[in-house]
C-alpha cells in the first residue's frame, strides 16, 4: 500500500502584497520521484521550503512521513534533505569540509562521518577536488556538491529545486543518474524544475504550479492528454488542400491556414513555433 511521505494541505504565504502560495494542497508517496513544474515566480521554492521546514507558513500545514510538520520541529529534520536553488555549500570550505559540516549539523561525527564523507565524495565524482575550496569549482561540481551535502545525512526525503541550473550536459547526466540510484536505493524524492524534458525523464507524477496555485497533479501520460498545443507551420507554395491534409493526420484537431502577416517577418523566418498550455 501506498505510503504519504509528505501532505502539505491548503498551505498559504505572502510576502508583504506578493502571494506565493495561494491554498496549495499536494501528497507525495513513499519511494517516487515526484516532479515539481512551473515557470520563474511560481512559488516552487516557497513551498519547498516550506516542505523542508526552512520557512513558516501564513496557514495549512505539511505532515511529514505521517506527523505535523513546522519550522519549528526539531525530531523530524533528519527525514528530510534540500538541494537549495541557491547554492548551500560555503565557497571557502573545501568539498570535504563542506561534507564534514553538513553532516555535523545533523549530529553525525567520527569515523561514521569520514567514511561517509568519502562515499559522497566518490558518489558524486569529485574525490579528486576532496581538497580544494569550493569557490575555485565549476557550477556543474558545485551543483553536484550541493546535492552531496543534501543527502549526507542519509534522509528519506529528498527535495532537490533545480539542480541543474548553469551545469553542462554532461554534469546533468551526473545528477540524474545519482537521483536515479538515491531513488532504486529507496529514497523518495521531489525534483523542481523549468524542464518539461527533466520532469519526464525522472518523475512518473507531476505536479505543475503557477501563480501559487497547483493547476494539475498526475501521471505524465494523463497530463499530456490535456495539454493544448498549437504548432504554426510556415510553408512557401503549399497546396490548396495542404490544410485538409494536415487535419487528416491522426492526433491533430484542428488546421487553419493563415493569410500571412507581413509585420512578423521573424515568425515566418523561424518557420515553427510551439505553443504549450496547461
Ligand atoms: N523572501 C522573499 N521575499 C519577498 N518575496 C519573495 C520571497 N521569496 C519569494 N518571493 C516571491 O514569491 C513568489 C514566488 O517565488 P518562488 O521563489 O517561490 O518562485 P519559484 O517558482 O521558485 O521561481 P523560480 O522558478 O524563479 O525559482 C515570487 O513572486 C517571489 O518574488
Ligand atoms: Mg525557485
Amino acid at each position: 500500500m501506498s505510503e504519504a511521505v509528505l501532505e502539505v494541505t491548503d498551505l498559504r504565504k505572502q510576502y508583504g502584497e506578493t502571494v506565493a502560495l495561494n491554498g496549495v494542497s499536494l501528497t507525495v508517496q513513499r519511494g517516487e520521484v515526484f516532479g515539481l513544474l512551473g515557470p520563474n515566480g511560481a512559488g516552487k521554492t516557497t513551498l519547498l521550503s516550506i516542505a523542508a521546514g526552512l520557512t513558516r507558513a501564513d496557514s495549512g500545514s505539511v505532515k511529514l512521513f505521517g506527523e505535523p510538520f513546522t519550522r519549528d520541529t526539531r525530531s523530524l529534520r533528519h527525514l528530510v534533505g534540500i538541494g537549495t536553488q541557491d547554492l548551500s555549500i560555503y565557497p571557502d570550505l573545501t568539498a570535504r569540509e563542506n561534507l564534514r559540516f553538513f553532516g555535523k549539523l545533523y549530529g553525525m561525527g567520527g569515523k561514521a562521518l569520514e567514511s561517509r564523507v568519502d562515499e559522497m565524495l566518490g558518489a558524486v565524482g569529485l574525490t579528486d577536488r576532496a581538497n580544494d575550496r569550493t569557490g575555485t569549482f565549476s557550477g556543474g561540481m558545485k551543483r553536484r556538491l550541493n546535492l552531496a551535502v543534501a543527502v549526507v545525512h542519509a534522509p528519506k526525503l529528498l527535495i532537490l529545486d533545480e539542480p541543474t541550473t548553469g551545469v553542462d550536459p554532461q554534469s546533468r547526466n551526473h545528477i540524474f543518474e545519482r537521483v536515479k540510484a538515491l531513488n532504486a536505493a529507496g529514497l523518495t524524492v521531489i525534483y523542481t524544475s523549468h524542464y518539461m524534458e527533466e520532469v519526464q525523464a525522472l518523475c512518473k507524477r507531476i505536479a505543475v504550479i503557477d501563480n501559487g496555485a497547483l493547476r494539475a497533479c498526475d501521471t505524465l501520460p494523463n497530463l499530456l492528454k490535456r495539454l493544448d498545443t498549437t504548432v504554426r507551420v510556415t510553408v512557401s507554395g503549399a497546396s490548396a488542400d495542404f490544410s485538409q491534409r494536415l487535419q487528416a493526420i491522426p492526433g491533430v484537431k484542428r488546421a487553419v491556414r493563415a493569410e500571412p502577416n507581413p509585420l512578423t517577418p521573424s515568425l515566418r523566418r523561424k518557420g515553427e513555433q510551439n505553443h504549450r498550455r496547461f
